[in-house]
């Protein structure tokens, strides 16, 4: 069955695309085939007196002069207005950005947003080296992208998905809700590095033809482990296998900037993007929520041969990105954008060196466990007693006293396979690692008790 809204010599593209055995009609839903879309006026339109989509014509009720606040306080909530309420100054005296109200609205807040975003997509596309904007989805976060390939992929109550663990919490709860069994080949483990099990993930989905994904997580979280492109290939190319491949490389730009640094060859290929073109059968997710530090936007990409990325653009919901994501998302992606993230990952690759070894420094931490490629570190808390094995206790304990009495959380990742006293500590800045070594030194040095 053709896709609908895919043109032909994009359609012959794919048809010429690796691996031979497969074919996206097999693995994609056949209701999510048949859908379709949902159309409107403004996929045709955008311009001139603008009556089709029942949006205010009056304009937005935001306060005139309402503002953002440029750094909001701790919490992450917006800050109130400010005290004399009038002046549009948020309530911490930070400076504000401010779209205007009506005729003065730079974001056309009142009018649903652009469906297609094709200039966001095509910088994305520049960006990352795949041919053209028709290789790119927008997701809200890539935790949208993650729930929409299995919702076009796999029948709920019949179909499987493959994950190693440990790995990303949301590929299991997106299996959940959409009511698939997860099948879990595991990392495997040595010397306190992981790397991907190829011939158990082979043997998995060889076995059993109700896998329709594999979620391969590279750098993965918590490991921090980045799997080269060349252990992906060989299950792309498993004749067995008729379903898809997703990537998701939330944190590649940690490993791409390692090339910068001289820390990795400038030439070694690090992320799976770089065989989008080549194989139909893959899917690479990443987001704007790390590299870029925009995690409050909710912007998330998918990178794949244009029929998956077509049959995703047929099933979203019409205007998932919003406006004022669109706009930052577009200045993220300008040349500026790009070195101010370059900048500022080669700041916490440097942070993240200083926090691995003040952390080794430390009595009472074991190993610190995972490739370190991305922008967190994976450390045991060992027991007090004899210091010598991980402690689930400990890293509990530390946890908690931590964050409830001293306010600094870290993730205790204690319970994950392969992650025994395992606690994932955020790369922060300067101050803010300096405050974590402080105070794990006292908390592990007094066997769990403050002394000040
Ligand atoms: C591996 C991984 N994938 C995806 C996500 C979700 O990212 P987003 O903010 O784009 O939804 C996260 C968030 O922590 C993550 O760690």
């Amino acid at each position: 069955m053709a896709i609908k809204g895919l043109d032909t010599s994009a359609a012959s593209a794919v048809r010429a695309a690796k691996p031979p055995h497969f074919k996206l009609e097999n693995v994609i839903r056949p209701n999510i085939l048949s859908l379709e879309p949902y159309r409107c006026a403004r996929d045709d339109y955008q311009s001139g007196i603008l009556l089709d989509a029942n949006e205010n014509s009056l304009g937005h009720a935001l306060p005139a002069n309402s503002s953002l606040p440029h750094n909001p306080p701790s919490s992450s909530a917006a800050a109130p207005p400010s005290a004399n309420g009038t002046n549009g100054t948020a309530a911490n005296g930070a400076q504000t950005i401010i779209p205007g109200a009506g005729d003065q609205d730079p974001l056309s807040l009142h009018r649903y947003p652009d469906p297609g975003l094709f200039g966001i997509r095509s910088a994305i596309s520049n960006l990352r080296g795949v041919p053209n904007e028709a290789f790119t989805f927008l997701g809200v976060g890539s935790d949208e992208v993650l729930d929409l390939i299995q919702r076009v992929c796999c029948t709920p109550a019949k179909d499987k998905i493959l994950i190693c663990p440990p790995t990303y919490g949301m590929y299991s709860v997106c299996a959940a809700v959409n009511d698939l069994e997860v099948v879990k080949v595991p990392l495997v483990t040595k010397g306190g590095q992981f790397s991907l099990d190829v011939d158990g993930v082979n043997r998995a989905i060889s076995a059993d033809p109700a896998i329709k994904l594999v979620f391969i997580c590279s750098p993965g979280n918590p490991t921090g482990t980045l799997i080269p492109p060349a252990d992906v290939r060989p299950i792309l190319d498993n004749p067995d296998y008729r379903g898809i491949v997703v990537v998701d490389e939330a944190y590649i730009d940690f490993a791409e900037e390692e090339k910068r640094m001289g820390k990795r060859p400038a030439d070694q290929v690090v992320s799976a993007v770089s065989m989008v073109d080549e194989y139909q059968n893959l899917v690479v997710t990443q987001t704007l929520s790390k590299a870029f530090g925009l995690a409050a936007i909710r912007l998330g990409i998918a990178f794949a041969h244009p029929a998956i990325i077509q049959i995703m653009n047929n099933t979203k919901a019409p205007y998932n990105i919003s406006a004022p994501t669109a706009h930052l998302a577009s200045l993220a992606l300008t040349a500026i954008g790009v070195e101010t993230m370059r900048k500022n990952v080669q700041t916490l690759i440097r942070n993240r060196d200083a926090l691995i070894a003040d952390l080794e420094r430390l009595e009472g931490t074991g190993a610190i466990l995972g490739g370190n490629h991305a922008n967190f570190v994976l450390v045991q808390m060992l027991d007090f007693e004899t210091r010598s094995r991980p402690s689930n206790d400990v890293a509990q304990l530390v946890y908690t006293r931590m964050a409830e009495e001293r306010g600094l959380v870290v993730r205790n990742r204690a319970k994950d396979l392969g992650c025994d006293g395992c606690l994932r500590i955020t790369v922060g800045t300067e101050d803010e690692n300096k405050r974590c070594i402080v105070l794990l030194r006292e908390l592990l040095q007094n066997k769990g008790q403050w002394t000040q």
